[in-house]
């Protein structure tokens, strides 16, 4: 761990300047145990044009960010997604407005045909900033598809927050 020494409540406070702010450092995402394929997801579309608030699996308050493949299908509504398609929702604590949880579906060839090829993935922030978790096994996603594939029209992604 490269941050080792550094004191937690440093790297907490940078992460939480680098998420309000959308500062384009992808070495700082990665010092946050972001896997290196999103470490500087703050700097995608973000597809939200105002918080995603509503009422989901996935508690308030929302944002959607989206890599440049993803963000071509959704602005030309041609689903389905190409591969390694990446939608990211942050979550944050309505108290405190840091995040605490990633919530990302990937699109990965051959992962899980039967439901669109998507795996999902969940991380979540611990005090020091840092990230944990990641992708999960097609098993043990589910619950996330159970839920999403009632948006398979439009790729197993809700896409609810895009016009308000
Ligand atoms: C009870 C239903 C439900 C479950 C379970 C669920 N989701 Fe969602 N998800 C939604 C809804 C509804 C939205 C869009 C509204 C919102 O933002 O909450 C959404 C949005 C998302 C998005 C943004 C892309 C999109 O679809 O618009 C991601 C990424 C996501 N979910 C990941 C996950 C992951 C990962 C899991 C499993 C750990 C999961 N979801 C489980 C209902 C669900």
């Amino acid at each position: 761990m490269r941050r080792r020494g550094v004191p937690g409540f440093l790297v907490a406070v940078f992460a939480g300047l680098v998420t309000a702010v959308g500062i384009t450092v992808s070495a700082q995402g990665a010092g946050l145990g972001l896997p290196d394929e999103f470490a500087d997801y703050f700097t995608w579309e973000r597809a939200n044009p105002q918080k995603d608030l509503e009422e989901s699996a996935h508690p308030l308050i929302k944002d959607i960010y989206i890599d440049k493949t993803a963000a071509e299908t959704v602005a030309s509504s041609a689903f389905p997604y190409a591969e390694g398609s990446t939608l990211i929702k942050e979550r944050m604590d309505p108290a405190t407005l840091s995040v605490t949880t990633l919530y990302t579906m990937r699109k990965t060839a051959g992962f899980d045909p039967q439901n669109g090829n998507w795996q999902y993935g969940v991380l979540e922030r611990e005090d020091t900033g840092a990230f944990t978790g990641g992708w999960m096994s097609a098993e043990n996603a589910g619950m996330c598809v159970g839920c999403h594939v009632s948006a398979k029209d439009t790729d197993y992604t809700f896409l609810s927050y895009l016009d308000k």
